[in-house]
């Protein structure tokens, strides 16, 4: 027997099967879906949202005030598929009571995978190289062609130490790496152990380490950090990676360091805006990787990724505890 009144919940994406089968087994929910790989335009999401009392999103949608507001008085749970919460307005959020689940853990291994993948790639020269094959530039073996970096004897410094931060500080010991610096907001002595990791100022890191890996949270404390005064800190031979969130790096700043020669290279799963427009700057330049926003993107880790969202929004909506609540 359906329950008299039922819990309107809004999916702003269509999700993979293993979040949809739950919220397709609450019997409790009426469940209306964007049911598209594309981005719901503003005016649907608005609309589809109002009454809600759910909202399980991505964070490509902006829930801001004018948003919450459109949703109305009924919105008791908010439920992201990301561990990056910065596309919500959380101080709003909080007033109006809302509950926030989101998806820590599950997607550390492949998030750490992809940047120690980035981080080679960009520093071994990977798509130069690659093009070169292509287009006949690869004409013979030669000592001083198509040179990078090397991790080993290296010194790498983290830009917070969080769960991403440690496993790929993790993955990236057994190459040899040397030293590791991090920075963040306060000393971790306990998860810095593992990897006899110093804290440092951010200074002091962008001065002295060979590879710089940012994988803090975006913050107001955390915009624009990499910026040309950060830069100029920099070895000329260093490598930068981001795989935290486009507005830590100065975009306009970086594109003078690498044109310049300031740093060697930089490898970014994020930018601003995202994506990234074809004619922008940064794709002239051979010393710069990027890529879509895919470090969360193996088949498994998005299927567990959607099925702890919506487990998340429905423990919320039962006033259960969620499996991952961020606790406001
Ligand atoms: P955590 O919360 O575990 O780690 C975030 C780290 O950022 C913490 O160590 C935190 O330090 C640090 N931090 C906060 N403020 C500052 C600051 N002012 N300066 C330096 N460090 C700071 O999160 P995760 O490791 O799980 O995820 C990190 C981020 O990675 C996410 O917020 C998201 O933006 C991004 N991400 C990107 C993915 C991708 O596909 N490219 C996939 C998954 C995540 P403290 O411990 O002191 O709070
Ligand atoms: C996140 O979860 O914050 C990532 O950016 C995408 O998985």
């Amino acid at each position: 027997m359906r329950p008299a009144r039922l819990m309107k919940v809004f999916v702003t994406r269509r999700i993979p099967p293993e979040g949809r089968a739950v919220l397709a087994g609450a019997a409790d929910c009426e469940v209306e879906q964007w049911d598209s790989d594309e981005p719901i335009p503003r005016k649907e999401l608005e609309r589809g949202v109002a009454g809600a009392h759910g909202l399980l999103c991505l964070l490509t949608e902006q829930v801001d005030r004018t948003l919450l507001d459109a949703a109305g008085a009924n919105l008791k749970v908010i439920s992201t598929m990301s561990v990056g919460v910065d596309h919500l307005a959380l101080d709003e959020i909080k007033k109006r009571g809302i509950r926030v689940g989101y998806t820590p853990d599950v997607l550390t291994d492949a998030t750490a995978e992809l940047a120690v993948s980035l981080l080679l790639t960009t520093s071994r020269r990977l798509p130069e190289a690659i093009e070169e094959v292509k287009n006949g530039g690869w004409t013979a073996w030669k000592p001083l062609w198509m040179c990078g970096h090397g991790l080993t004897k290296s010194t790498v410094g983290i830009i917070g130490l969080g769960r991403i931060g440690q496993a790929i500080a993790r993955r990236l010991k057994p190459f040899g790496v040397q030293r590791f610096l991090y920075s963040g907001r306060q000393p971790k002595p306990q998860e810095a152990a593992e990897f006899q990791a110093e804290f440092v100022p951010t200074a002091q890191l962008a001065a002295e380490a060979d590879f710089i890996v940012v994988t803090c949270s975006l913050t107001p404390a955390t915009k624009g950090l990499c910026n040309k005064d950060f830069f100029r800190l920099m070895k000329k031979t260093a490598v930068l990676v981001n795989i935290s969130r486009g507005d830590v790096v100065n975009q306009d700043d970086l594109y003078q360091a690498l044109a310049s020669g300031q740093i060697a290279a930089a490898g970014l799963d994020v930018t601003t805006p995202e994506p990234l427009p074809t004619s922008h700057p940064l794709l002239t330049l051979k010393n710069c990787v990027i890529l879509p926003h895919i470090g969360s993107a193996t088949h498994g880790t998005r299927n567990v990724m959607s099925l702890l969202a919506a487990n998340n929004l429905l423990a919320g909506l039962r006033g259960e505890p969620m499996p991952s609540e961020l606790k406001l």
